[in-house]
Order: C-alpha cells, then structure tokens, then sequence
C-alpha cells in the first residue's frame, strides 16, 4: 500500500523519520510531502541532513503567514497533489497548521487519515496548536497516543476506542536513535561549555514571545537565573526577531541549532527552560531537570513521570523554581512505554488496518 507522510515545521520532521523507516520495512510504498511551513536551512535542511532523512518527494512551499493564510495555503496546494496520488493512507504527526491543513484535506477528500501524536490536550484554546489536535483528531480515522492521557482524552470526547493506538512516543525513537551520535559531537567544545556548567532556554510560543511585556519579563527572570547558571538561547526566528537588545547578561544568543546539536546541548545542561513540546518530552528522556514556561502543558507524563515542573511565566516563580531545581534537581526517570519502538507499533497496526490496493486483474 502507498502512503503518503506529511512534514511541515522542525518537530515534524523529526517525528517522521523513524515512521518512514518503519513503514518502509513493512513494505509500505512511502510518498513524503514537506508542506514548506518552515523553509531556513536552520529549521528544514539541517534536519534532513542530521536525521539522514531522503529529500521529500513533494514541496508545497507554502511559506509563513497568519493562522488563515498559511493553513489555505497548505491546504490549496495539497488537495490536488493527494488527488494525483490516491494514497491508501495519509499519515499526519504534531500539531502545526500544516497537520491540521493536511488532515482537512485528506478527510474530505476520503482518503484515510492517521495522526501521530493524538489526544495531547493542555485545555488551553488560546494556544493555536490545542485548536489545531482537537480538529485534527477529530478528522482522523487512526489515533496513535504517546501516554495514557490521551488515550482518556480521546475516548472522553467519543472517538471510537477502535481508532485508538497506544504506541508511544516517535520522538524518543528518534532521539535514542541520535543520542551516541549526538554526545560524540564536538558541540559543547565549539561553544566553550562544559557539561553540567549552563543552562539551556528555548521559546518560542506567541504567548510568551509575542507581547513585549511578557517577553521582558521571562528575560529578567533568565537575567537572574544567569547570575547562578549561564544560560545559552538558541533561538526560534519568531524569537530572534523581538530579542534585539533586549536580552541580559549571561544569556548567550545563538541561532536556532540542528538537532543533534540540540540533543548534545539538553544532554550536557544543568537545566532546561522551555516553553516546547519537544524539548519537555527529551529532556525527560535525557534525565536533565526542565521547567516549562507555560501555564500548562499537554504532556502531563513529563511531570509525573519525568524531570518537568510546569512553572508558569511568572519573574519571581520562574526565578525560585529554578534556583531550587539547581540545589535539587528532580531524580531521572522515563515514562515506561517511551522504548523507542513506537514507529514499529504504528506501522504494524496501519499494515492491518490500511487495505492493500487490489492486484492487477482481480476484482
Ligand atoms: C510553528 C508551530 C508550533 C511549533 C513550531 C515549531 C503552528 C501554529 N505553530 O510555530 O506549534 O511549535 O512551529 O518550531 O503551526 N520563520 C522564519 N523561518 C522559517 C520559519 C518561520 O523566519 O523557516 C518565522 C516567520 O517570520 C514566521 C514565524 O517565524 O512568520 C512563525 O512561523 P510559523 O511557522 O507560523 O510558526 P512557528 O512560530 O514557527
Ligand atoms: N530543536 C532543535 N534546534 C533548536 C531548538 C529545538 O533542533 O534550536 C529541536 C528540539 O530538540 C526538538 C524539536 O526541535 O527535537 C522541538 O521543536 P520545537 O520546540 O520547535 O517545537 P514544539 O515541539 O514545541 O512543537
């Protein structure tokens, strides 16, 4: 059978590589779409050439632009070329617009839809990416859950339990996959830092770097943290852009890094503050203590079972959390079904559920 995998923005690519390869082995015919959401060398090249990932068959190019503007065009572009390649199945991950264009398009036009990351919920529909899961999942026929949560989520809002596919977590197949490579690299050594000896930040949510009051704020409070622990920033597009000036000493800048560099950088820090989805999820993994910049998150098992503390945005509770997490850092642990074999799961279960196209000659 054909599918067909979309990639559109950083996380997707790294999701997708694993459910490529696993598809491949199942004999599946693999068509990869790379939508164009993300176009710099630092946030798509780079991941081809870390991840070893095969050039995308397809580029939409669709490019930046409001929520409307970039969805349309994902959305115009796809519906003709999925028309031309009639896949069996189409296989969706994350929560960016171009899953949720990808999935309209596909469910319309009444080609099967699978969505990789299913049932994340933060029960926040301010964040652009809650509105995103809860269509997509709603659209899609096969729901491949990352932790039991979602699994609840999903049946909470009536998706038939059928439907529903505990499997685990790509990124981590990924990220175990990567993980010798990426401590062999001479990162920390080109950057003059040394393991346990700084923390890392990554933002880019439009909740915390979109308004200027916001952004000052959580840049004092990583002001602060500095004093203690020097922090490096790799930072987002969307981020550089309203950092000009702006940030405190002992905060070093840097350009959004590829990803074995991002693996070697949270797997040498004494801390991580995020505000990703990612980054809670492999810093988990990594055994590195994460505080996460949000008022919620909608990857609950990085708390319960991992290093995360959800630590909101506010200066003086993001400053205490951290100096805490540096004088006792949360002991690692890694939620049990992130093994690494969860694109393997999700291709068994779509070689039995997608139905291979009939033979030449018979009916
Ligand atoms: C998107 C996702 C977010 C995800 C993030 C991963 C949505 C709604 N948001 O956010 O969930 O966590 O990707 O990184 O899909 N830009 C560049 N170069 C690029 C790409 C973007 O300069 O290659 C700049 C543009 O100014 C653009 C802005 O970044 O307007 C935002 O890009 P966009 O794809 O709309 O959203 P992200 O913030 O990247
Ligand atoms: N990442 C990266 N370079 C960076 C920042 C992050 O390679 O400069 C990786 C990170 O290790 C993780 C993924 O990008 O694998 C997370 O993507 P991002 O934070 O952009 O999106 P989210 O997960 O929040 O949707």
């Amino acid at each position: 059978p054909h599918a067909v995998v979309v990639a559109g923005a950083r996380p997707n690519f790294i999701k997708i590589k694993p459910i490529l390869d696993a598809l491949d082995a199942e004999g599946f015919r693999t068509t990869l779409v790379h939508t164009g959401q993300h176009y710099d060398e630092a946030m798509s090249e780079v991941f081809f050439a870390d991840l070893g990932l095969r050039p995308p068959d397809h580029h939409l190019a669709a490019g930046s632009g409001s929520h409307a503007v970039q969805t349309a065009a994902v959305m115009t572009s796809f519906e003709p070329l999925l028309d031309r390649l009639a896949p069996e199945i189409v296989v969706v991950v994350g929560d960016v617009n171009s899953t949720l264009a990808c999935a309209l398009v596909a469910a319309k036009a009444g080609v099967p839809v699978a969505h990789v990351e299913a049932g994340l919920r933060s029960g926040d529909r301010s964040m652009p990416e809650e509105i995103n899961r809860v269509v997509t999942d709603h659209v899609c026929d096969q729901l491949f859950a990352t932790s039991p949560d979602a699994v609840e989520h999903l049946y909470r809002e009536g998706l038939p339990p059928r439907a529903v596919h505990l499997v685990g977590n790509v990124m981590v197949d990924t990220l175990l996959a990567c993980r010798d490579e990426a401590l062999g690299r001479p990162t920390l050594t080109e950057l003059g830092l040394h393991p346990g000896g700084y923390g890392l930040v990554t933002m880019h949510r439009p909740a915390n770097v979109d308004d200027p009051d916001v952004l000052a704020g959580l840049l004092g409070a990583l002001g602060e943290i500095a004093v203690r622990c020097p922090l490096v920033f790799p930072a987002h597009p969307r981020t550089a852009a309203r950092l000009a000036g702006m940030l405190p000493p002992g905060v070093r800048l840097l350009g959004p890094v590829g990803y074995l560099d991002s693996l070697a950088l949270q797997a040498g820090a004494r801390l991580v503050l995020t505000d990703s989805g990612g980054v809670q999820e492999e810093s988990t993994v990594l055994g590195v203590p994460c505080l996460t910049l949000r008022d919620s998150t909608e990857r609950p098992l990085t708390v319960t079972e991992g290093t995360n503390r959800v630590v909101g945005r506010d200066r003086r509770v993001v400053v205490t959390a951290a100096f805490d997490t540096l004088e006792r850092p949360p002991a690692p642990r890694r939620p049990a079904l992130w093994d690494g074999h969860a694109a393997r799961r999700i291709a068994r279960i779509l070689a039995r559920v997608v139905a291979p196209p009939p033979e030449p000659g018979r009916p």
